[in-house]
């Protein structure tokens, strides 16, 4: 997925009630676990000092000092804990793109506040500014880039470390340097400290008895179609496409092979691709470069987001993570020829079971700025919470590194014997 189209997608987590329940239950209870019970007496009687506490406490221009203000009038001011993590809620957050992202020291976001219009908590700001270190609540380094870090640090500041890739052997050492000075991690990883994969089947709120097909299966005249642009990626997927291909027509697109869609190419070509491999192919190959334990990616997004059934490869659990039915994957195959006789022998009834999912559930796309606003705002961490990343101590690189399995084509060959 382009970074633009991730960061311009419509919010569509439908868990936003539930937390807004979540919160008004738990907050009565909550209120004294910060703040002991010796504020109580205060709690009819210091309205005047909460205004004054709510405007004060605003992130203004001149932040260098807020945050020592901050703790000042939280610790001075008798506030119980409902009025601190209200005024919590509604302070602005800082956050600092430390490394940039493809180049990209903005990560294909506009900078400034405008991202966050449409979150539900939008008090954030973007910056790649890092004159403006010492008010940034939050720091960004995303994976690809070597970790040069500031040479000061505020006890209060989040280290946080972004990735959407999988680990590269070239660079794995250099998630060495991370090690504490992480303090968490968000990413496709499961184990992250916030999970944000590329995107999530969602039950939909509204489902549907059965999906209704658009396109007839008689109208899908070829069988199976890729598009791919790194022809020979760790995975090597290619050797096992190269063996389906005697077997079943396979339709290359892309820089590895010789068809185009609409003489669109690259990134962009997505959109116009799909649209003709949903309209003349049954199968869609959503082969992952990396092997690597949870990760999948707008390979699989793209043929889940139009009437298509994707043949799957990669390391994620495919058989939990996603609606029964949805997709195909080749290791339950014990070759590419059992596979591809398995796609040409499917009937109709049979290939539109694969796509009944559909009725029940949909795309769910988290966004990373609104995830990281509201982490900022409203999470177990401004409850006080300590962030354990799994990166602590040391481990880091272990985490990264030891989660990818991409001999995994080679074993499968050997095992099918072809
Ligand atoms: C709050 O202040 C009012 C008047 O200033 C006083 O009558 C009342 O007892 C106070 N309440 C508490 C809980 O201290
Ligand atoms: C809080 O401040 C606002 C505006 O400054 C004022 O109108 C309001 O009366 C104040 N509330 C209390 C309880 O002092
Ligand atoms: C912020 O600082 C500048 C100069 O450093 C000063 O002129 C300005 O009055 C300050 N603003 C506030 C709101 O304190
Ligand atoms: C927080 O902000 C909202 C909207 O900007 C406002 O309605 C609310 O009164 C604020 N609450 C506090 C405690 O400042
Ligand atoms: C973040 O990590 C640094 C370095 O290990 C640590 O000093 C700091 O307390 C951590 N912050 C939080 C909020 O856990
Ligand atoms: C859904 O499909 C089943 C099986 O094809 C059929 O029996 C049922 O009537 C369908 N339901 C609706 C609402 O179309
Ligand atoms: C299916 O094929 C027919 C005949 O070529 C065509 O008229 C129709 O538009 C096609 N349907 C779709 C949804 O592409
Ligand atoms: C693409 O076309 C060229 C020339 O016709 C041919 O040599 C090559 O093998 C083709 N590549 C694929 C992947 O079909």
């Amino acid at each position: 997925m382009t970074s633009a189209k991730r960061f311009t997608l419509i919010v569509v987590v439908p868990v936003g009630l539930i937390i807004l329940v979540i919160i008004s239950k738990w907050l009565p209870d909550t209120v004294d676990i910060n703040n002991n019970n010796n504020n109580n007496n205060n709690n009819n009687n210091n309205s005047n000092n909460n205004n004054h506490s709510v405007e004060s406490d605003v992130k203004n221009d001149n932040s260098t000092n807020t945050n020592k203000e901050r703790e000042r009038t939280d610790r001075e001011l008798d506030l119980n804990t409902f009025e601190i993590i209200e005024r919590r809620r509604n302070l602005s957050k800082t956050i600092l793109f430390w490394t940039p992202r493809l180049k990209d020291p903005y990560w294909s976001t506009p900078a400034g506040k405008v991202a966050f219009q449409g979150c539900r908590y939008s008090n954030c700001e973007f910056t790649a500014d890092k004159d403006r270190l010492d008010e940034a609540d939050m720091l960004l380094f995303y994976c690809s880039e070597l970790p040069h870090f500031p040479d000061s640090r505020h006890s209060h500041q989040l280290y946080v470390h972004v990735t959407w890739e999988a680990p590269k052997k070239a660079r794995s050492r250099r998630y060495g340097l991370y090690g504490e000075a992480i303090n968490m991690t968000v990413g496709y990883r499961k184990d992250a400290n916030i999970y944000l994969p590329y995107f999530i089947p969602e039950p939909r709120e509204d489902p549907e008895e059965n999906y209704t097909i658009r396109i007839p299966f008689d109208n899908r005249s070829r069988s199976v179609a890729w598009l791919v642009s790194n022809c020979n990626p760790v995975s090597r997927r290619d050797i096992y496409v190269k063996e389906l291909s005697k077997y079943i027509d396979v339709d290359i697109y892309g820089k590895c092979g010789n068809n185009s869609c609409d003489d669109v190419h690259g990134e962009h070509a997505h959109g116009p691709c799909f649209r003709k491999f949903e309209t003349f192919y049954k199968f869609y190959l959503a082969l992952e470069n990396n092997i690597c334990k949870d990760y999948y990616t707008e390979k699989l997004m793209n043929s889940f987001e139009h009437e298509i059934v994707p043949i799957v490869f990669g390391g994620a659990d495919y058989e939990h993570d996603f609606p029964k039915g949805s997709l195909i994957n080749i290791v339950d195959f014990p070759n590419p020829k059992d596979l591809a006789n398995y796609l040409k022998t499917m009937t109709e009834e049979e290939y539109n079971s694969h796509l009944q999912w559909k009725a029940k559930y949909r795309i769910g796309i988290r966004l990373l700025h609104c995830t990281l606003c509201e982490f900022l705002h409203d999470s177990a961490y401004t409850r006080g919470e300590q962030i354990l990343p799994p990166s602590y101590g040391g481990y880091y690189s272990k985490w990264w590194d030891d989660s990818c399995h991409n001999d995994l084509i080679y074993e499968l060959k050997e095992k099918g014997g072809w």
